[in-house]
């Protein structure tokens, strides 16, 4: 797909902020520091439209991002820091929660797990509650740049292994760096976009 015209609209707190214009919406979730916002970058051709930052924990409100005057994606913020207090993980659950689960225009929740490593119980646990709830889901293994293409193949079946990602999940190995998977994930997102 290719990308005319991309901007950030809101940075909502609460369901009163979110978009009413109607477009289909694809939502990133990941643990911190995953590389949602970098993706997001990647898939626009922008260098900084979402905000990234080597410090985990940068985004904490959900952020709309218009892509075309034709979707949104809406970057999450990041599972599994630490630092983050209990009381403000509850509160990022049920946030989050209330969005995933009650947004009709949701299409798709694009999952991220970082593909050096297997994936984490705070990554399963998102896994599960999303099948649970019958979300659509693609799992995007990104930072496929830093493992050498010859083990690619190895690091994505641990991921499948290690989730146990249903047959008709895709999996996309993915680089913001490279941009590897773009041209795959563009295509899932459309598909189920209906663009
Ligand atoms: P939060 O907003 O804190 O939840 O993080 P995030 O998931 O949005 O991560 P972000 O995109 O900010 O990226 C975190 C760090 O990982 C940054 O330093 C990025 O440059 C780096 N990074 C992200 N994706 C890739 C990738 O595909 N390859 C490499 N090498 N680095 C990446
Ligand atoms: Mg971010």
């Amino acid at each position: 797909m290719k990308v005319n015209q991309a901007e950030f609209v809101i940075s909502a707190v609460g369901p009163a902020q979110y978009p009413e214009d109607g477009l289909p919406e694809i939502a990133l979730a990941g643990r911190s520091n995953v590389g949602k916002s970098s993706l997001i970058n990647k898939m626009i051709a922008r260098k900084n439209l979402a905000r990234t930052s080597s410090q985990p924990g940068k985004t904490q409100t959900l952020n709309f991002y218009k892509i075309n005057e034709e979707l949104y994606f809406v970057d999450l913020p990041g599972y599994g820091y630490a630092k983050v207090s209990m009381s403000q993980r509850q509160e990022w659950g049920k946030f989050i929660e209330s969005y995933l689960l009650k947004r009709d225009r949701l299409r798709m929740v694009i999952m991220l797990v970082d593909v050096r490593h297997p994936p984490t119980r705070d990554d399963a646990a998102m896994y599960d509650w999303l099948k649970h709830y019958d979300i659509p889901i693609c799992i995007v293994a990104t930072k496929a740049d830093k493992v050498p293409r010859s083990r690619w193949q190895k690091h994505v079946k641990q991921v499948k292994e290690t989730l146990l990602v249903r047959a008709n999940d895709k999996v996309v190995l993915f680089s913001s760096e490279t941009g590897l998977g773009k041209d795959e994930l563009w295509g899932l997102i459309a598909n189920l976009a209906e663009l």
